[in-house]
């Protein structure tokens, strides 16, 4: 039997102007619903679209629209001049739509569990430098690590650069390059390696990723089964714990000491391991450099074992005492190095690139990875840094970077010496763009930094990048993003925080 007007009414169809949802889906959704619910049944007409339209005080087209909608997915059926009517649907399908988001057992209603990998729980729990406290400021805190001197950097070239990039080579870029990366860039990082870092490659084997953090998942990925071992530094950069993480793997802490990572505490924690993480230009966060002997041994053992180094050099352009040490791959002869490096230290962090040098033999493994993961940068940000390169203001604004990251830390180094006589102040740095401040061992390092985020200061406590390794509490403070005028103001706050963190 065919209902009425009347019995329309009784769905109560009214709508809301001021939803985001659009009205006619609001209308199809009513609809919908009372199919589902079993308030309107087979056979029910539903009024025109006309008649409807007045009465909701929408226009037609709305209601039509609406219409249109319940009928491709089969609520109702229309025909032109002979109106819409609710359609016959199984009954085990509209059982299957009452049924949602009840439990078959016991008929109860809520949410089942939603299982997902263990690799989400694991990835959740993994610290991540974004929820330290310091973050939720919307602006840099002094200090952060890691954070170069955004104040120097020359954004009026870099402008210039971008828009000379969008006038040329918009539409040659618009079409997709070759995966690993636009070949300029490629052959820039190539040469800029080789002279600056003495790796030798060619430019097929430099793949442009999604920074360090991209190369690093990349690399994991490709050369670790689930569940198989990976020696990494205790204490290490968080990013690495995280993407050992996501390739399933598992992490053994190898404790860091005054020449870096030592394989031989590495294999006897894991002899099965056949894969290390290294950050031996300056390690990170302990800022020691690793010995040639411990370099030495360590590509022993990866030759011994047919193994993998993967070497995170994300900061080695920032040495001030002597010349950059030769990265490992430069001394690797078996291609058992990958080498991972980032634009984020010397142009800014949130440009998002960075690029892997792979032995020759591994290029079309890693390039296929990229291409399914889509792990391809965007093509204009590497054209424009592409020339950037090209024209010499790359390797200005490294060569002064060095002197002001120089300057800068000497200048923390003293203004600690002076205000914390009572703890030991770190040495003068000799690379990178952060030093470690020794706490008292009765302080809390996670309290300090929590109060000292307050205060609007942001160091890092060193426990946070420690797995197995206890140490005496310690601060990473970053300089580079310091100036000199705000160093002393800031390390006041610090002051205050530890006092606070004492009391
Ligand atoms: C040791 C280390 N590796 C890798 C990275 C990540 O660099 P990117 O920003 O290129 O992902 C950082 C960033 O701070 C780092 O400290």
């Amino acid at each position: 039997l065919a209902k009425t007007r009347a019995d329309i009414e009784f769905i109560e169809l009214s709508i809301a102007q001021e939803e985001e949802t659009p009205l006619y889906r609001q209308i199809f959704k009513r609809v919908r619903d009372a199919v589902i619910s079993g308030q309107l049944r087979t056979g029910d007409r539903l009024p025109s679209s006309r008649t409807l339209a007045k009465e909701l005080g929408v226009s037609r087209n709305t209601v039509s629209l609406a219409y249109e909608q319940l009928a491709v997915e089969g609520f109702i059926e229309c025909r032109v001049g002979g109106g819409s009517w609710v359609a016959k649907i199984p009954g085990g399908i509209i059982d299957m739509f009452t049924n949602l988001g009840t439990d078959e057992c016991d008929g109860s209603p809520g949410p089942r569990p939603r299982k997902t990998s263990n690799r989400a729980s694991l990835i959740t729990a993994t610290p991540i430098e974004e929820k330290w406290p310091a973050r939720r400021h919307n602006h840099p805190l002094a200090f952060r690590v890691g954070l170069p001197a955004m104040d120097l950097f020359p954004f009026d070239v870099w402008s210039m650069t971008v828009g000379k990039t969008a006038r040329a080579e918009n539409k040659a870029l618009a079409v997709r390059t070759d995966t690993s990366g636009l070949r300029r860039l490629r052959e820039a990082v190539a040469s800029y390696l080789a002279l600056s870092r003495g790796v030798i490659c060619s430019s097929e084997q430099v793949l442009i990723v999604p920074g360090a953090q991209g190369g690093l998942d990349l690399t994991l990925r490709l050369l670790l089964d689930a569940g198989e071992k990976a020696l990494i530094e205790d204490p290490s950069y968080l990013g690495i714990r995280g993407a050992l993480v996501g390739a399933g793997a598992k992490a053994v802490p190898v404790p860091i000491d005054d020449e870096g990572f030592d394989i031989a505490k590495g294999e006897a924690l894991a002899p099965d391991a056949r894969l290390a993480v290294v950050t031996p230009s300056h390690q990170f966060p302990m800022a020691v450099t690793m010995s040639l002997k411990r370099r030495a041994m360590l590509l022993e053992w990866a030759n011994r074992m047919g193994g993998w180094i993967v070497e995170d050099d994300y900061d080695s352009e920032f040495r001030y005492a002597s010349r950059p040490l030769s990265p490992l791959m430069s001394l690797d002869t078996e291609g058992r190095v990958i080498y991972i490096g980032t634009f984020s230290k010397v142009i800014y962090p949130a440009l998002r690139l960075g690029y892997l040098v792979v032995p020759e033999d591994m290029i079309d493994a890693f390039v296929a990875l990229q291409r399914f993961s889509n792990a391809s940068p965007p093509v204009f940000e590497q054209a424009v840094v592409a020339s950037f390169i090209e024209q010499g203001h790359f390797a200005r604004h490294i060569s002064r970077m060095r002197q002001v990251y120089k300057s800068r830390g000497e200048s923390l180094r003293s203004l600690l010496a002076e205000r914390f006589g009572d703890l030991a102040p770190p040495a003068v740095p000799s690379a990178g763009m952060h030093m470690i401040l020794p706490l008292q061992d009765c302080v809390c390092d996670q309290l300090v930094a929590r109060c000292a985020a307050e205060l609007g200061v942001d160091v890092r406590p060193l426990s946070m990048y420690s797995m197995r390794e206890k140490r005496s509490p310690a601060l990473a403070l970053g300089y580079a993003c310091v100036p000199e005028s705000r160093m002393a103001a800031s390390l006041d706050k610090l002051m205050q925080a530890i006092r606070a963190a004492v009391k």
